[in-house]
């Protein structure tokens, strides 16, 4: 039983492992707020989940945006950063618009959202801040120098964020997947193997994200690592 309930906003709430956490927070009882580039994607209502449309690639667009949800939705004390792309490719495959766009969906946006809505957060009892990294921010691996190079600067990011935030009881998380199924893979060459065994499943990330969420007040779960049994990646022709 969970007692406490929470106001969450969940970014990429659309698909994959957000939309599994948002599926969770509901079944226990907390207040969802959801956020993808097209809320026409949410097609059932639910009475405590809350649509909202925001494109976190927009940056300049991002303050005003941020503060007027922050006026709407005055409630929330936990954000679960799920919003994300993988894109892979040696370096000069990537043209510099998609460098930068990358690095602001997977980095730069997020340090946006933190830093809007943290005044606020730091004057509530209590509040989580939950970022999904992926096993990208622990090792670089090949095609992978921008993804990694964007969850590598999330990981840093979270490090120092958790030092300044912790006297305001704000509780900082990172938890690195690694292959998880879902859309994720839709346009990339690659996808884990066929085994249940080779890829996590987005249920297991929302397990961890629980368990971060209702863990006693007073102790930070800082970094979570997650793995399937066997990794095995398949590539698609
Ligand atoms: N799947 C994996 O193997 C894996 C492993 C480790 C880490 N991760 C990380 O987990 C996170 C979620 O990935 P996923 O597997 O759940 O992928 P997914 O199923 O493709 O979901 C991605 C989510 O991000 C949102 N999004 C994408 N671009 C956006 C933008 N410009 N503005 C706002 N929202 C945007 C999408 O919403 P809309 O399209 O509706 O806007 C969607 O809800 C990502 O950060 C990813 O790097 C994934």
């Amino acid at each position: 039983m969970h007692t406490l309930k929470r106001t969450v906003l969940v970014t990429g709430a659309s698909s994959g492992i957000g939309r599994a956490i948002a599926k969770r927070l509901l079944q226990q009882g907390h207040q969802v707020i959801g956020t993808t580039r097209d809320s026409g994607k949410f097609i059932r209502p639910h009475p405590r989940f809350s649509p909202v449309q925001l494109d976190l690639t927009a940056l300049t667009k991002l303050p005003k945006q941020l503060r007027e949800l922050e006026q709407r939705f005055p409630a929330i004390d936990a954000v679960i950063f799920c919003a994300g792309k993988g894109q892979f490719g040696s370096l000069e495959e990537f043209s510099y618009p998609q460098i930068e766009s990358l690095m602001s969906i997977n980095f730069t946006s997020q340090v946006f959202l933190t830093r809007a809505l943290l005044p606020a957060l730091k004057r509530k009892p209590r509040s989580d801040l939950i970022y999904i990294g992926s096993e990208a921010a622990l090792k670089g691996s090949r095609k992978g120098a921008l993804y990694c190079a964007s969850k590598f600067a999330l990981r840093g990011f979270t490090q120092a964020l958790r030092e300044e935030c912790g006297k305001n009881d704000v509780r900082v998380c990172l938890i690195n997947p690694g292959m998880v199924n879902t859309p994720f893979f839709d346009n990339l060459a690659f996808a884990p193997g066929d085994n249940a065994s080779n890829a996590l499943e987005p249920e297991d990330v929302a397990e961890a994200v629980s368990y971060v969420l209702n863990s006693r007040a007073e102790m930070v779960v800082d970094e979570i690592n997650l793995n399937p049994l066997n990794k095995v990646v398949k590539f698609k022709k």
